[in-house]
Formats: structure tokens, C-alpha cells, sequence
């Protein structure tokens, strides 16, 4: 996109300010330069990355992509839109086109990426890739020595849902972490309950390299790093 130019009012919208309306009053009002010159037109194509854009004289940072870490807190759905409150309320970002990189059940909290990415969401819940998801779990019972086996080997559903092999870590009487390759529908507390367990509480805490920042309180988010991006977007190489 860079390559050929990009609209103005396209990378402006793109950048945080505003609808495609929005922007366009901006450029009628005088208020957008693109190399020191007042632009009047909207459709100009423009190269963000030789060319310096100004909004009110403020130079434009254009990202194509955004990524926010957001501790999930218990009772807000995984999805743009629902009856009740989703994650995206959260998001206090101009950006319009976020969503959330998978799902969380609506009681289950921590880390879920938000981005406007697609195409690196899409790889990240492939299948393909097997990326690493590992959640801290407290359990109704005791957490039984056997478990580890069990997990270990998989777990095929009386129906028929198959869970692959997951890696558990004992942390407490009645906790463990979870490391799974693969994010099936309750497939935590799905397993728990195979195994004669229950879930009380579930918080993930990693995906892929992207560990949960602990100092966000649950309903909290921030930007990615650009080490952080980087070890997510190495899955597109
Ligand atoms: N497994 C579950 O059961 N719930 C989640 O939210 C995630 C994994």
C-alpha cells in the first residue's frame, strides 16, 4: 500500500482522526500539509513513509496495524459486539476496525490481544502454527498427580471432540498452569471436568511469547512493544 501511496483521507482515518467525513472537514478547513503544502484534497495519494503529513501542525504518525495487551477482567464477552459488555469497551483507541485475537470464556480473565491486524490474528489462532497458550488455573479439588498423564496423552470427548496433548504444572493444592496448542471452545474446563475436577477460576497468562503484564490491573490495557510485535509478527516470516 505504502509502495503506490495511499489516500489521504484513507492513512488520516487509518491514523486516529476521525471517520472518513471527519477527515475530509480537516482537509477542507485548511488544516492538513503534506511536505509544508496545505492540501485541499482528500484523495491525494500520499507516501507516509518519505513524506511528512501534519495535522494542526502536528506531525502524523501513521501505523498500519495496532496491538494493545488488555488484562481481561471476569464478565465482559470476547467480541466486538453482543448483549452485554465486550472487550472493545475497554478499548478507548480511535482506531476503528480492533478486535479481539480469539476468545476468552466471559469468567475467564488475562491476557487477550487486540489489534486491527488480520492477517497476523489469522495466523495466531492457526492451527498450523500451534501457538503456545498457557493459563493459570485454580481447581474446585485437589490437583491429583495423575492429571499430568492424562493431559498429557490428550483427551477425546464422549462427542468425539478431540483435545490435544496439554502440559500442566502443579503450583499449589489445588492449582496448576495450563500450556495448550490449541484453543477449543471450554476445552480447559472441559478437560478438568473429564478428569473429575472443576475449574473455580482460569487467567491466561501467555500467548506465544507475549507474557501478561502483570502491573495492568484486570480491565487494563496498553500498546504492545515493539519487541513484543515483533515476536508475534516473526510467525508471518
Ligand atoms: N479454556 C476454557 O475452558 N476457557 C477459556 O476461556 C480458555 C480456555
Amino acid at each position: 500500500m505504502a509502495e503506490q501511496g495511499m489516500r489521504l483521507d484513507r492513512l488520516l482515518a487509518a491514523s486516529g482522526y476521525g471517520s472518513r467525513n471527519d477527515v475530509k472537514k480537516l482537509i477542507r478547513n485548511g488544516l492538513v500539509s503534506v511536505d509544508g503544502i496545505t492540501v485541499r484534497n482528500a484523495d491525494l495519494k500520499v507516501r507516509p513513509d518519505t513524506q511528512e503529513i501534519r495535522v494542526d501542525d502536528q506531525p502524523v504518525v501513521y501505523e498500519k496495524y495496532h496491538y494493545f495487551m488488555l488484562n481481561k477482567p471476569a464478565g465482559c464477552i470476547s467480541a466486538t459486539s453482543g448483549s452485554g459488555p465486550t472487550v472493545l469497551d475497554l478499548i478507548d483507541e480511535p482506531y476503528r476496525d480492533l478486535f479481539p485475537c480469539g476468545r476468552l470464556d466471559k469468567d475467564t480473565e488475562g491476557l487477550l490481544l487486540i489489534t486491527d491486524d488480520g492477517p497476523l490474528a489469522h495466523e495466531l489462532l492457526s492451527p498450523r502454527h500451534h501457538v503456545e497458550k498457557e493459563y493459570e488455573v485454580r481447581l474446585r479439588d485437589p490437583f491429583e498427580p495423575g492429571y499430568t498423564a492424562v493431559f498429557a496423552a490428550g483427551m477425546t470427548m464422549a462427542d468425539g471432540t478431540v483435545f490435544q496433548p496439554a502440559r500442566l504444572i502443579q503450583t499449589g493444592e489445588k492449582a496448576c498452569r495450563i500450556i495448550l496448542q490449541e484453543g477449543k471452545f471450554h476445552e480447559i474446563k472441559r478437560m478438568f471436568l473429564a478428569a473429575g475436577n472443576e475449574v473455580v477460576s482460569l487467567r491466561r497468562i501467555r500467548m506465544k511469547n507475549l507474557e501478561l503484564d502483570e502491573s495492568l490491573a484486570p480491565g487494563e490495557y496498553r500498546k504492545l512493544t515493539e519487541e513484543e510485535t515483533a515476536g508475534l509478527r516473526a510467525l508471518l516470516r
